[in-house]
């Protein structure tokens, strides 16, 4: 079995940090030890990787990816090859992407079909959620055969009616059915009948700029669906995650419903925590770069998510990576912003931006681990074989250059998307080294992984629940 010893390290994690070495063996950590002056051990191992003055990190954990998905009448431009190779750059050693059942069509052979667009394409390990779309007494018998298959979250969407969206009734069933099965129910959360009238009047008004995007999906109507699904939770009993959290008004009926002790939950991604409406309102059609649902929201929500970062009452960071390049996919809406595929690329830059939120004082250093490594592996099911830097544990493992300058850039990223979000964006910090399961994959602006080294995970109980 190869060896590799991390030395001269600080092992950052959700619990604290410590000066200490890291003896990897085959996939798994073997012996985390502490460094203290006087103490002198010798280890020996195949390989060795200087760490002093970088911090060493439990893989990042993104739990919310979409690699080649149907969407908008085209299909998520990063495949799961292009789309884990870029987040390995990132520091991100697991994804957890959404596999869409399409109406019509049944749970299990939508799992098939998600399995054989990742197996043996992936550079890191992989878990799915599963998107229902279709309620009905097949699919909710079905739900168990998902969690028996490892896949034991399942998304729906109150928005985009038509498409994705279920009726309250619907999702009162399903919540009911996951209730039961000890499943999570992960929410979309956006009142997609209300928006699509107030689509139509823009578009009658001749409003048709990236920017009515954001314009026609005010954060009351988040905030709305948000208290709603929260309702619909608690009569089910169902253990609730809304995703992609961006509204004050949201991130208020979440705090409200944590104070009373129910299991909700919730995501927000950097986009939100970075970006505005102003974004969306780059003349020259250009917003439609940042055209992602729910949307941008006013500069000033900001602050109430990076407070609620702080409070957990937003338990993990996400991407939503959903690329869609912006010739020929973006620019199918131009002259309607109805029709610009929603998404936005982020994979490689979540661990990034979220230091810069440390650098900033903006988060604290072992927040930033927790957010985006350990509470996604516990709410997913996958702590502690991914999410931390302990003995037995999977040696996912990021060496991360605290003073490193980079510039973000599409001219330098690896996302299969010919536009960054965060274009001439300057921050401190960058991945130097990231292991998968012991394996090196990016070494100092290299990358040496392979094609089908990631392997499916199925995972277990979301570990927060009582
Ligand atoms: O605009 C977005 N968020 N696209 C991806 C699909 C979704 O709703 O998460
Ligand atoms: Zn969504
Ligand atoms: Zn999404």
């Amino acid at each position: 079995m190869s060896t590799t010893l991390i030395t001269g390290g600080t092992v950052v994690t959700a619990s604290g940090t410590l000066d200490a070495d890291v003896l990897v063996e085959g996939e798994k950590i073997a012996m985390v030890l502490a460094r203290r002056p006087g103490l002198e051990v010798t280890m020996t191992a195949d390989r060795l990787i200087d760490a002093t003055g970088k911090y060493v990190l439990p893989g990042g954990i993104d739990v919310h990816t979409h690699m080649e998905m149907p969407f908008g009448g085209t299909s998520s431009a990063d495949t799961f090859e292009t789309g884990t190779r870029a987040a390995a750059w990132g520091g991100t050693t697991t994804i957890v992407d959404f596999a869409v059942q399409a109406k019509g069509t049944s749970l299990l052979a939508t799992l098939d079909k998600w399995h054989a667009k990742a197996d043996g394409n992936c550079a890191i390990d992989y878990g799915f959620h599963m998107i229902v779309s279709d309620v009905n007494d097949t699919t909710l018998k079905e739900m168990d055969a998902c969690i028996e298959a490892g896949v034991n979250s399942f998304k729906m969407f109150m928005a985009y009616p038509g498409v994705f969206y279920a009726t309250d009734g619907e999702i009162l069933l399903a919540m009911q059915q996951a209730a039961r099965s000890g499943a999570t129910v992960m929410m979309h959360a956006e009142n997609g009948i209300a928006i699509d009238q107030l689509v139509a009047q823009a578009l009658a008004a001749g409003r048709t700029d990236p920017v009515e995007h954001g314009l026609t999906r005010p954060p009351e109507l988040e905030g709305e669906a948000t208290s709603r699904a929260i309702t619909l939770a608690q009569v089910a009993n169902c253990p609730l995650y809304i995703v992609h959290l961006s509204a004050r008004h949201a991130l208020e009926a979440v705090a409200q419903a944590r104070d009373t002790g129910q299991n909700v939950f919730a995501e927000t991604c950097p986009q939100y925590l970075f970006l505005s409406i102003d974004d969306l309102a780059r003349p020259d059609f250009e917003g439609a770069k940042f055209v992602a649902s729910p949307p941008l929201r006013p500069k000033d929500h900001q602050d109430s998510l990076w407070r609620g970062l702080r409070t957990n009452d937003l338990s993990v960071v996400s991407t939503d990576h959903c690329p869609f390049c912006f010739k020929d996919q973006k620019e199918l809406g131009r002259g309607d912003f109805s029709k610009i595929p929603n998404g936005m690329p982020g994979v490689e830059h979540r661990m990034d931006l979220l230091h810069a939120g440390v650098a900033a004082g903006r988060l604290p250093l072992t927040r930033w681990v927790e957010v985006a490594s350990t509470t996604p592996a516990r709410m997913f099911g996958l702590y502690p074989r991914k999410g931390v830097i302990a003995a037995g544990s999977d040696a996912d493992i990021v060496i991360y250059d605290p003073q490193a300058r980079q510039t973000l850039s599409a001219a330098t990223h690896h996302m299969n998307v010919d536009y960054s979000a965060y274009e001439g964006l300057e921050i401190t910090g960058r991945v130097v080294t990231t292991l998968s399961r012991g394996r090196v994959v990016i070494d100092d602006g290299t990358y040496q992984g392979s094609t089908g080294h990631g392997t499916f995970l199925a995972r277990g109980l979301n570990q927060y629940l009582l």
